[in-house]
């Protein structure tokens, strides 16, 4: 029997493929009714008061959950209309005004936004020239090469247009983490050493109520925008919020379909009915096939190129957030998957094979767009190879989703797990309901779990031994 929720606009999650004889059986999941009530409601209450059961922040402080409010636009909200006029005004300036911005942030500060820079373009940049600035995304990691070959970059834009005008954009709610600050620091020394060939300026992305904080030291300094990353939304719960939605101003999209596609996929999610809330059933058969059928893994496998960064953003969302050795209990779990993030077709030649025939530890998120604006038939110029006959009038996006049934055909013949999200087109609203499903997938299944979904402690350990390591330097 078909197990797929589709909504009004075409968005689909399909669990079928995780159903049945030798997968997860509809008595674990009745079994489980208790505990899908309880998370329901658990989530409801984050809605409504912001509070999640037990989370603290680093410092051991209580600390709110808003990112279920960011699809809504109010005063009392951490999106308002006044902030959408406000990015939309910077980016319509940005657009005209500058040959080249520079994105500076890492993890939640940068994974988001570089989601929808793949979208509006192509996995690959820098933007093609004539359409506004060209756009670098850097300080995501502290790779001298990749940072010289950026500043190669500008010097060859500055070889047909000076001075270059470059805005640099460090995103960064603490204002402190490494990479960015590198990046950024290198990059302003740079350019403003080289004031005959560029002119440098700046926008920042970060906590406003960190009034000492470096960057809001240096935007009051040089009299920069500063772009509020709000209370309550952590790095990677911020798409929706600052972080990404400055990206996304800056690439001229549509930031009110964003919101509006994430608004609906709220709506579409109140119940505590696994049949109709497809957050809460995605959620749900993870938990099981995690808890219960030793899935460790989970691969998140979009058929498109420019979705390969949603899988990377998705990576940090799932490893961060369930990731746990505690519960809330302080009782030792282990909990969480390894993601991987994997492209269709591209792994089916290489992941496939462990995916198929490796341990039985694994499910295979599938991700499918139906309809892509661009068609491409494929014809044959060399009609005496006759191999190639088959191609003649071959539709590339037909081609894309025969590979991808025979992929999930091939999984359930073997009992493997498997489950698939479908979006009608790739647009902003649908990229807005995707984010917003998946942040929502993982708050239910963080209190299936009974783990903290927002707190990253693991992550601290490593930071303390690096700050040692880097003083001796
Ligand atoms: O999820 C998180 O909190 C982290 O991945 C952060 O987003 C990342 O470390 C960047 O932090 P910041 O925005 O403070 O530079």
């Amino acid at each position: 029997m078909k197990q797929k929720i589709t909504l009004p606009s075409g968005f689909s999650f399909d669990g079928t493929n995780m159903l049945g004889e030798g997968r997860i059986t509809e008595q674990e999941l009745h079994q489980l009714a208790p505990r899908i009530a309880q998370a329901a409601a658990a989530v409801d209450e984050i809605r409504r008061t912001g509070k999640a059961k037990n989370h603290l922040s680093k410092d051991g402080k209580p600390e709110p959950v808003y990112f279920p409010r960011l699809p809504y636009l109010g005063d009392h909200f951490p999106n308002t209309p006044g902030l959408l006029e406000e990015l939309k005004a910077f980016g319509e300036s940005v657009r005209q005004n500058q040959d080249v911005v520079i994105f500076c942030g890492v993890g939640g500060s940068y994974l988001g936004g570089k989601v929808l820079y793949d979208c509006a373009n192509s996995e690959f940049w820098p933007r093609r020239s004539g359409q506004g600035p060209s756009i670098f995304f850097t300080g995501n990691n502290v790779d001298s090469e990749d940072m010289i070959e950026i500043q190669e970059w500008l010097e060859a834009l500055a070889q047909n247009k000076s001075p270059l005008k470059v805005l640099l954009v460090p995103i960064s709610k603490s204002g402190t983490t490494m990479e960015p600050t590198t990046a950024f620091l290198y990059f302003y020394e740079y350019l403003s050493r080289r004031s005959d060939r560029f002119e440098v300026c700046g926008a920042v992305v970060t906590d406003k109520l960190l009034e000492r904080g470096p960057l809001n030291r240096i935007a009051r300094k040089f009299n920069w925008p500063v772009f509020d990353v709000p209370v309550g939304i952590g790095g990677r719960f911020s798409v929706l919020s600052t972080p990404g939605l400055v990206v996304g101003a800056v690439l001229g999209m549509d930031l009110p379909e964003l919101l509006r596609g994430a608004r609906d996929m709220d709506e579409a999610c109140r119940s505590a009915d696994i049949r109709t809330n497809p957050a809460l059933f995605n959620a749900t058969l993870k938990y099981v096939a995690a808890a219960d059928h030793g899935a460790t893994i989970e691969i998140i496998m979009p058929y498109a190129m420019r979705l390969k960064g949603l899988g990377e953003w998705y990576v940090q969302l799932l490893a961060e957030s369930l990731g746990k050795r505690n519960n809330r209990e302080g009782k030792t779990v282990f909990y969480g998957r390894t993601p991987v993030a994997a492209v269709g077709t591209t792994d089916m030649h290489a992941q496939t094979q462990m995916h198929q025939e490796g341990r039985r530890d694994k499910v295979v998120q599938f991700l499918f767009v139906e309809s892509w604006k661009g068609k491409l038939t494929i014809h044959n110029p060399f009609p005496e190879i006759t191999e190639y006959q088959g191609y003649e009038g071959l539709d590339a996006a037909d081609a894309l989703q025969a590979a991808m049934e025979a992929n999930e055909e091939a999984l359930s013949s073997d009992n493997r797990l498997n489950a698939l999200y479908t979006l009608p087109e790739l647009n902003e609203y649908t990229l807005g309901q995707l984010f917003y499903f998946l942040m929502l997938s993982i708050t239910y299944e963080g209190e299936l779990a009974d783990v903290d979904a927002y707190d990253q402690p693991g992550v601290e350990i490593y930071k303390r031994i690096m700050k040692e390591k880097l003083k001796k330097k």
